[in-house]
């Protein structure tokens, strides 16, 4: 039986199915409360500080910005741009500011100018160019024939039709090229020269040495040497690119501190070029912003090819930046079913996993408030996952306040089943996705079966998993 996924001739654009989903009655918090800062010196003990044991109010003094003007309401409406670019980082009571205050006007600085490139036409259309010639956008959305046959075989012939947002095929194999090129346009803009970031599968790393030699700039990596020996493809490419590696003990958090570490001692000549969708206020909204491209490829996509909207969208959940890449065009829409899957590593049980909206509680890490892996002294829970971009003990505020609101479902996938999912999908589609990206596929073993006919799901393929090959023998005993 041919099951190829449906043309517009096919399909009706009107959803008529019924199948389960969370109501989401609101969007965006429509009033926002003032930016919290913490004030101190101690720069190290406030950026990692989480909220249980280590939030001593006699150290961190936490404080709301100058009120409002008496003309001004207690609590602000906030305008369309306003929600989806609040000014004080704020999504509900996640995100904000909280860094010490040598760092607050950086901050601020890097916020003024990407609003101006948002609103500059010079730089839109050298982006929209870049993103086209070099990074070669836009990624296809591809219809998985016989990944959707897979599924129908298993429930009598019924089920939905899978499409792949195809990241895997963005320049060096990853969604992070999106916004590591935007960033480091604004590096130049803003006439810095050196770029420091993090990685922790290397995918960033690698994008952002790629964007850097493209335009010129001095470029250093912090990668934990944990992370180098599961990805030396990765580490081998950054190189090669021209970046300086820095090997630093620990995994992905622990190189996360100490890039932002070596920025805030050199602000003024170096760029923190953020390629999670954590920290504090403007990145996890910047990284959103440049991801964005894809949901609103996917939008394009789904109405030449069926004429409608998905039904579900599907993406795995590190830090969030694919997840909110392809989510952000459709939040708000109560026919889009926007769902993540973290990971669960040995099982939500094992105390190994990096389930940070299934497991985790609120606390302030990496000068945001967000979920967090945290223990019951508040001190940071080592992640753990087989996709080592998953591995972060915490998650994008965004996403904490869609979680919080019911605007998204998220679910966890085990290494196994991401494992089984990175082999079912090479063999039936003959494209290997990151491991990172396996954990939403591994999903559509749970979905599938709940899903009527004519249902339609997209999910993100963040990254292609060739760098996980060696990962995946190894796990496998082959
Ligand atoms: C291919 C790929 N997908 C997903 C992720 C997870 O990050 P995020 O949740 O920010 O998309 C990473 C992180 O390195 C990655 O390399």
């Amino acid at each position: 039986m041919n099951y190829a996924c449906k043309t517009p001739n096919h399909h009706s654009t009107m959803k008529t199915h019924h199948f389960h989903f969370k109501t989401r009655r609101h969007n965006y918090p429509q009033v926002v409360s003032a930016n919290h800062r913490v004030m101190g010196n101690d720069y190290d003990h406030v950026m990692m500080i989480t909220s249980k044991s280590n939030v001593n109010p006699s150290v961190l003094r936490l404080h709301k910005s100058p009120s409002p003007p008496a003309d001004s309401a207690k609590e602000r409406v906030v305008s369309a741009d306003e929600t989806k670019y609040p000014s004080t980082g704020k999504f509900g009571r996640f995100g904000g500011k909280f860094v010490p205050e040598t760092l607050i006007s950086c901050l601020e600085q890097l916020e003024v100018v990407f609003h101006q490139v948002l609103k500059d036409p010079e730089f839109k259309e050298e982006l929209s160019t870049a993103l086209k010639d070099y990074v070669g956008r836009e990624t296809p959305l591809y219809c998985a024939e016989r990944l959707t046959a897979h599924y129908k075989a298993q429930n009598m012939g019924r089920g939905p039709d899978i499409y792949i947002k195809r990241e895997d095929l963005a320049h060096y194999g990853a969604h992070k090229m999106n916004n590591a090129l935007a960033q480091a346009m604004i590096a130049k803009r803003m006439g810095l020269t050196a770029v420091v970031a993090a990685t922790g599968a290397g995918q960033h790393g690698v994008a952002t040495a790629a964007a850097c030699a493209k335009l010129g700039l001095s470029c250093t990596i912090f990668m934990s040497t944990a992370d180098m020996e599961k990805q030396p493809s990765n580490v081998d490419l950054m190189t090669l690119l021209g970046a300086k590696v820095e090997p630093t003990a620990g995994n992905f958090k622990d190189a996360s501190s100490e890039s932002i570490r070596v920025w805030a001692g050199k602000l003024g000549e170096v760029y923190y070029l953020a390629g999670a969708a954590v920290g504090p206020h403007p990145c996890p909204t910047m990284v959103r912003e440049f991801q964005s491209v894809i949901g609103r490829e996917t939008r394009r996509q789904a109405a030449e090819k069926w004429g409608g909207t998905p039904d579900a969208v599907v993406a795995c959940v590190g830090s969030g930046s694919n997840a909110l890449g392809i989510f952000h065009e459709f939040v708000g829409d109560p026919t889009v079913r926007l769902i993540g899957v973290e990971a669960a590593g040995f099982g939500l049980n094992s105390g190994k996993h990096a389930a940070t909206l299934a497991a985790g509680e609120v606390g302030v890490y990496h000068g945001a408030m967000s979920y967090l892996l945290q223990d019951e002294e508040g001190n940071i829970i080592c992640p753990h996952s087989i996709g080592v971009g998953l591995e972060y003990p915490g998650v994008a505020p965004e996403l904490s306040f869609l979680k919080e609101s019911g605007q998204m479902e998220f679910y966890s996938a085990t290494d196994k089943e991401a494992v089984d999912a990175y082999i079912r999908v090479a063999k039936l589609e003959g494209i290997i996705p990151a491991l990172e990206a396996s954990h939403a596929f591994a999903y559509l073993e749970k979905l599938c079966p709940t899903l009527p006919d004519d249902a339609k799901i997209v999910v993100s393929c963040s990254g292609r998993g060739d760098k996980d090959a060696t990962t995946v023998s190894k796990y496998l005993g082959l």
